[in-house]
């Protein structure tokens, strides 16, 4: 199924960057963004670079993924980012920087992961990872507990790759990208009935240009919500390619699993 294959060499790719140092996996040709010193051009793709502390809880896992700060304890994340449910102290979130080689960066290891329950590759792409020790000096991201905040213009943000094939990010980027309605993404012309319209939330242009991508999985979509603060909706899930025509990002539909999130993390002590 070709959902599936996508879902599969997308992890690869992220896993595979990871394992080399966070570097290129080779692929389809795309337009190369420059990125000089204090002129970001294109990135997540087709995004800008991230201000010191515009998003105090975004995330980046050492498997190479995004994450949220869900709680001081807590990053939410992506189910195919993570192994599996149980103790494991092999992950690394580093927090508190938009530049990952900052001598101010905070670097936690984890102690326990829990993946979405009958999470099989296709939806739930849901998962929490508890920090060995609690950050307090970082904002956390709430989750949009209903589905008020699923439509409009969200907020994307991420260290994955700046162009489809390209290599990991040193700097965050954030790029914004309108909803798409599960029946347009779910047309022909795009993902022709592969989203699954109650665990997924479609974002991007027709037109492509703008998206994330490979290496941002896991990290949040979120936009302003009640009084003006930001509220997460999506979880970087899948795409076919990334900023491609027709084939908006395809995102964790947050509200729909917010109860489950909230009761897995009080399970694992909030
Ligand atoms: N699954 C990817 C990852 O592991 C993210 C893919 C997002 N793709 C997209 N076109 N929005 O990093």
């Amino acid at each position: 199924m070709a959902r599936w294959r996508i879902l599969v060499s997308v992890a690869v790719a992220t896993l595979t960057a990871a394992a080399m140092g966070a570097t290129a996996s080779p692929a389809a040709a795309a337009p190369t963004g420059s990125d000089d010193f204090g002129a970001p051009t294109t990135n997540v793709v087709g995004g800008t670079r991230a201000a010191q502390g515009e998003f105090p809880f975004m995330v980046r896992l050492s498997m190479g993924c995004g994450g949220a700060l869900y709680s001081s304890k807590l990053v939410l994340t992506a189910a195919h980012c993570v192994n599996g449910t149980g103790t494991n102290t092999s992950i690394t979130a580093t927090l508190g920087v938009v530049d990952l080689n900052s001598s101010s960066k905070i670097t936690v290891k984890s102690n326990y992961v829990y993946r979405a329950p009958g999470y099989n590759g296709n939806g739930k792409d849901w998962a929490l990872i508890r920090l060995a020790s609690p950050v307090t000096t970082l904002a956390t991201l709430p989750i949009a507990t209903n589905s008020t905040y699923d439509t409009g213009t969200f907020t994307i943000a991420g260290w994955g790759a700046a162009t489809e094939g390209g290599g990991q990010q040193r700097y965050m980027l954030k790029a914004s990208v309108p909803f798409v309605s599960d029946s347009t993404c779910n047309s022909s012309a795009m993902y022709g009935g592969e989203v699954i319209p109650t665990d997924e939330i479609c974002a991007g242009y027709a037109a492509g240009g703008t998206d994330t991508c490979q290496g941002d999985s896991g990290g949040p979509m979120f936009r302003t919500g009640a009084n003006g603060a930001l509220v997460q909706v999506g979880i970087v899930s899948w795409g076919d390619g990334c900023a491609r025509r027709n084939k908006p990002g395809v995102y964790t539909q947050v509200s729909y699993f917010s109860s489950a999130i909230a009761s897995a993390a009080a399970s694992l002590g909030g």
